[in-house]
C-alpha cells in the first residue's frame, strides 16, 4: 500500500503487532465492578483493535489472551474467561469470514476445555485459506513451554533423520515454534503501565520494538493504538548495525 492510502502516514509500519492486554482487573477495581466486567470490557477493546488493524492493513496481530500461568487464578475467573472466549469465538467467526481473516492459535491448545478446542478448530479450518490478515490468539501460551515443546519436536526430528544439527539455525527452529510461519513481531505493545514481557514470545521478540502504554486494556482504543504505531514509526531499527551502515544500505 502506498503512503497516500495509508491512514496514519508512518515512516515504517509493522507487519506484525503483538499485544499483551493487561489491566482488566485494575480497570474493574477502579470502577467498583467485578473483575469479570473488566474482562468483558477487554473484549470490546479487542474488537476495536481488530478493526483498527484491518484499517491500517497490518497483516498479523497476536493477542496474549490466556497464559500458562493464568491457570493459577481463582476457578470462577478462569471459568468466566473461558465463557467469554467461547462467546467471542462464536460471535467472531462470521466477522473473520466476512473480513477474510485467518485465525491461528498459539499455545498448548490441546489442554483447553473441549468445547473451546472445538470452536478454535472450526474457526482455524474455516479461515485457513485467507492470506491477507492473520489473527493469532495466544491461549494457554508461555514462551518457556513453547521452547520445551520445540526442543522435544526437534529431538524427535533429529532421531528420525529429518533434521541435520550441523546446519541448524534460528530459521530451522522456526517451524518447530507454535508461531510456525508467522513472522516475528515488529512491535509488541503492553498496556497498563507494566514493563515486562511475562513469558510472551521471548525468542520471537529478539528484535521487536516494545511499547509500554499506561492505558488499561479496556480503555485502549484506536487513538492509543495509533500513538503506539506512531512511536514505532519513529524508532530506528538497527539489528546490530550502525546508523551509518543503515543509511548507506
Ligand atoms: C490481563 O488483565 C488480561 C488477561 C489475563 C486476559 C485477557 C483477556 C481478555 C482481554 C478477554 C479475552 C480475550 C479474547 C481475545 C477473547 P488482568 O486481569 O491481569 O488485569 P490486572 O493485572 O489489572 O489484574
Amino acid at each position: 500500500m502506498n503512503s497516500n492510502s495509508n491512514p496514519i502516514r508512518l515512516k515504517s509500519r509493522p507487519v506484525h503487532v503483538a499485544i499483551i492486554m493487561d489491566g482488566n482487573g485494575r480497570w474493574a477495581n477502579k470502577h467498583n465492578l467485578p473483575r469479570i466486567e473488566g474482562h468483558r470490557r477487554g473484549i470490546k477493546a479487542v474488537k476495536r483493535i481488530l478493526k483498527a488493524v484491518r484499517e491500517n492493513d497490518i497483516p498479523y496481530l497476536t493477542l496474549y489472551a490466556f497464559s500458562v500461568e493464568n491457570w493459577n487464578r481463582p476457578k470462577e475467573e478462569i471459568d468466566a474467561l473461558m465463557n467469554l472466549l467461547n462467546d467471542f469465538l462464536t460471535d467472531q467467526l462470521k466477522e473473520l469470514l466476512r473480513h477474510k481473516v485467518r485465525l491461528r492459535v498459539i499455545g498448548r491448545h490441546q489442554e483447553l476445555p473441549r468445547h473451546i478446542q472445538e470452536r478454535l478448530n472450526e474457526a482455524e479450518a474455516k479461515t485457513a485459506q485467507f492470506t491477507r490478515h492473520t489473527l493469532a490468539l495466544a491461549l494457554n501460551y508461555g514462551s518457556r513451554t513453547e521452547i520445551i515443546d520445540a526442543i522435544k519436536a526437534v529431538t524427535r526430528a533429529v532421531q528420525d533423520g529429518e533434521v541435520d544439527l550441523n546446519r541448524f539455525d534460528y530459521e530451522s527452529l522456526r517451524p518447530f515454534l507454535y508461531t510456525g510461519e508467522i513472522p516475528d513481531p515488529d512491535l509488541i505493545i503492553r498496556t497498563s503501565g507494566e514493563s515486562r514481557l511475562s513469558n510472551f514470545l521471548m525468542l520471537q521478540s529478539a528484535y521487536s520494538e516494545i511499547y509500554f502504554s499506561p492505558v488499561l486494556w479496556p480503555d485502549f482504543n484506536e487513538k492509543t493504538f495509533q500513538t503506539a504505531l506512531n512511536e514505532f514509526g519513529s524508532r530506528e531499527r538497527r539489528y546490530g548495525k550502525t546508523t551509518d551502515q543503515l543509511q548507506n544500505s
